[in-house]
């Protein structure tokens, strides 16, 4: 490797797409990269996966030192089952579904602040990056993780939105909530994830930024790929 050149910096493309709860990154991410053939990771379930391992062997969240020490030692693997399904186990048990509740998101944002929980994090991040190439989702990737992505995209809904597509999310899944606690939820997780000095919530300087509010998941979808297009990464399509 070039002397000069970052260590995280290798010639796999990264395609880095970030934004708040609810702004549609996971959905968005995941065909994004289907349509391209490229490997995605969802670096929330990374955090989400800490917070249930901690919560799991009973330790308190609240003491720094503990959770950091639990991050070290987690398992975290992500695997299809055989129908094909994404699953994640953590340290060999299958997680998948404790993983998008709203108290684990909650546990995963308090965590998240903790300087040795990021650390121990970075690397299994830059793993994801094989060829072709890799969309990477969460609130840090064009900043901190994958600062020299070669697209760079921060996705934004307004907070009632981002509630009421949650809200429906969980219904369709059988969970009842009230969309004015989910609300102030998701307004207290961002305000969190903001305002942290560690790994904020923010676009990287040289982040396109995408309002998804009242917007169709396939046209971001299909902005996203304009994007990448424009970028000359990719092969000409024939
Ligand atoms: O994207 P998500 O809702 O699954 O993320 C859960 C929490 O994890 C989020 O509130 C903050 C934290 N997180 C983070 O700090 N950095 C990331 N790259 C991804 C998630």
């Amino acid at each position: 490797m070039n002397q000069d050149e970052p260590f995280f910096s290798n010639s796999v493309p990264v395609l880095a797409i970030d934004g708040p709860s609810g702004s549609g990154k996971g959905t968005i991410s995941r065909r994004v990269a289907q349509h391209l053939g490229w490997h995605y990771l969802d670096s929330g379930a990374l955090y989400r996966a800490v917070g249930v391992s901690a919560m799991k062997q009973g330790i308190d969240l609240g003491d720094v030192q503990a959770v950091e020490a639990c991050a070290r030692r987690t398992q975290i693997r992500f695997a299809d089952d055989a129908k094909g399904e994404a699953r994640v186990w953590v340290n060999g048990e299958d997680v998948t579904d404790e993983l998008r509740l709203e108290t684990t998101g909650a546990a995963a944002s308090a965590i998240a602040s903790m300087a040795g929980v990021r650390a121990a994090l970075v690397q299994m991040q830059h793993d994801f990056r094989t060829g072709p190439g890799l969309v990477a989702d969460g609130r840090d990737m064009g900043t901190v993780i994958f600062p020299d992505a070669f697209c760079k995209v921060f996705l934004t809904a307004s907070a009632e939105e981002r509630a009421r597509r949650r809200y429906k999310q969980l219904m369709q899944k059988g969970v009842s909530v009230n969309l004015d606690s989910l609300l102030g939820e998701i307004v207290a997780r961002d305000e969190r994830d903001a305002s942290r000095p560690l790994s904020p919530l923010k676009p990287a300087a040289d982040a396109v930024s995408i309002d998804t509010t009242g917007v169709a998941i396939d046209t971001v979808v299909a902005q996203v790929l304009a994007l990448v297009e424009k970028s000359g990464l990719l092969p000409e399509a024939s």
